[in-house]
């Protein structure tokens, strides 16, 4: 007999059993349904809503089916639809009459929204730790690379030399952005919906703030309808775990370029990389292309969850089970992408050399070129152009700019004197963008800085 099977005359079709069910994937939730479940009887006992004896006894019967189904002792049963009716059962067959007194005062679809919300807080504080830990190994590279000069793209034609270290912090920087969303997102999600019951709250005298307090939750709802039928939070989550997605896919797509043999500045691991079927020689960046490819599948799951809940009429809507598979796939994903992502930037192989080389070919200093006759009292836009022939002539001869002899670069400009060669030194290009933001060596050192002590303070590491 189903929990629920009072009102009706017949079985259910099996066909719609299976149909309905939702214990094949919300069974992940059963260490949350329980430990809500025993915060919820806890508190009917101290309100004198159920005996005290009773709660105890159901606390004590709760804890006990948590441990078997932890040891694996627990057989789920799709004909009982999902986690909370499972575990309901379970108890029930155990303790018996008290056991039917734990759904006092609370619906299905307050529960199933508390379930949501302490569950993807543990996530939310793991995906924090697993971004922290990348950030880390970031800073860590940075430290290393101050002085590693390469190509600046745009276009992706070479612009301007960087520094390796200052390319990697551009990197932080957005994951530091993505780590203060997950912070926001942690904290619209901490908010305790029981009481809430089925749509319209309940008659019994509940004490709301205390199961907050016993799990957690800095505040409690403020609209029973709102809390049952918004997914908002769970939306908000698949949203920044598409933007860390987003953000990894970047840095693959570059990982992957890099790693080609006409780039060659990284030469990923061999225990990161793979090999061809076919091809003896081949040593592909698979780890870089797959976390690039998963990106779709977080994207994906995020429209998933905005087109089931978009016009939905209040308050729950069956609709709404389909929430959990797809934020528990991009939960899946990007736990299982950040972790290998910061294993083979860890054991990234860095080619200094072949970066070097290329800062120097494809006039990365014409820009440095043209601000020296500026500041020798040309107007901007006149040596923009002076240095365009410049580099005309440069391509004809197969030269580079410093390569000139000082009546070759004369002839361009008679203001040029020796000290332009220094002035447009790759070193003096990347050391005299030395404002705050730049890829100058003390610019970057701050801005690492700034970086561990955000990290220091953002407390992923609890
Ligand atoms: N398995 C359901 C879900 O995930 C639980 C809530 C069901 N409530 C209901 N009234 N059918 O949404």
């Amino acid at each position: 007999m189903k929990l629920w099977g009072g009102r009706f005359q017949k079985e259910t079709d099996k066909a719609v059993d299976a149909f309905n069910s939702s214990i094949s994937f919300d069974a992940r939730l059963y260490r949350h349904d329980i430990l809500g479940s025993i915060a919820h009887v806890k508190m009917l006992g101290k309100c004198g809503i159920i005996s005290m004896e009773e709660a105890g006894t159901i606390a004590a019967a709760l804890n006990g089916i948590l441990k078997d189904i932890e040891e694996g002792l627990v057989e789920l049963d799709v004909e009982a639809e999902d986690i909370h009716m499972n575990i309901e059962k379970i108890l029930i067959s155990r303790i018996g009459e008290s056991g039917k007194k734990l759904h006092t005062g609370r619906s299905r679809n307050d529960q199933v929204a508390l379930d949501m919300r302490m569950y993807l807080k543990d996530e939310i504080v793991y995906i924090k730790k697993l971004l922290g830990e990348l950030m880390e190994a970031l800073l860590a590279l940075a430290e290393k690379h101050l002085d590693t000069l390469l190509p600046g793209y745009t276009h992706l034609q070479r612009a301007q030399p960087v520094t390796l270290a200052h390319h990697l912090m551009a990197y932080f920087q957005m994951f530091r952005r993505d780590m203060e969303r997950l912070d926001g997102c942690y904290k619209r999600t901490n908010v305790m919906p029981l009481g809430s019951g089925a749509l319209a709250a309940t008659t019994y005298p509940l004490d709301r703030e205390m199961v907050a307090r016993e799990l957690g939750f800095e505040s409690i709802s403020e609209n029973s309808l709102d809390a049952v039928s918004d997914r908002d939070f769970v939306i908000e989550l698949a949203f920044c775990i598409s933007m860390v997605m987003m953000h990894l896919s970047r840095f693959c797509e570059e990982l992957v370029l890099w790693s080609s043999h006409e780039f060659s500045f990284v030469e990923m691991d061999d225990s990161f990389s793979t090999g061809s079927s076919i091809m003896p020689q081949k040593k592909n960046p698979d780890v870089a292309e797959l976390v690039r490819g998963k990106s779709g599948r977080a994207y994906g799951n995020l429209f998933t969850l905005l087109t089931v809940m978009k016009a939905l009429p209040l308050a729950y809507n069956k609709d709404m089970q389909e929430d959990k598979e797809a934020v528990f796939d991009s939960i899946d994903t990007v736990k299982a992408c950040l972790s290998v992502f910061t294993g083979m930037l860890k054991t990234l192989k860095i080619k200094g050399d072949n970066m070097y080389k290329a800062a120097r070919e494809g006039f990365l200093n014409a820009t440095d070129a043209a601000d020296y006759l500026v500041k020798k009292g040309i107007p901007f836009r006149t040596a923009h152009h002076i240095i365009g022939k410049m580099v005309n002539y440069c391509i004809e001869k197969g030269k580079s700019i410093d390569d000139l002899a000082l009546d070759e670069l004369k002839s361009f400009s008679q203001v040029m004197e020796a000290d332009i060669y220094e002035a447009v030194s790759l070193n003096k290009c990347v050391s005299e963008r030395k404002l705050p933001g730049g890829p100058a060596r003390e610019a970057v050192l701050a801005s690492i800085k700034n970086g561990r002590d955000f990290l220091d303070g953002s407390g992923f590491q609890d």
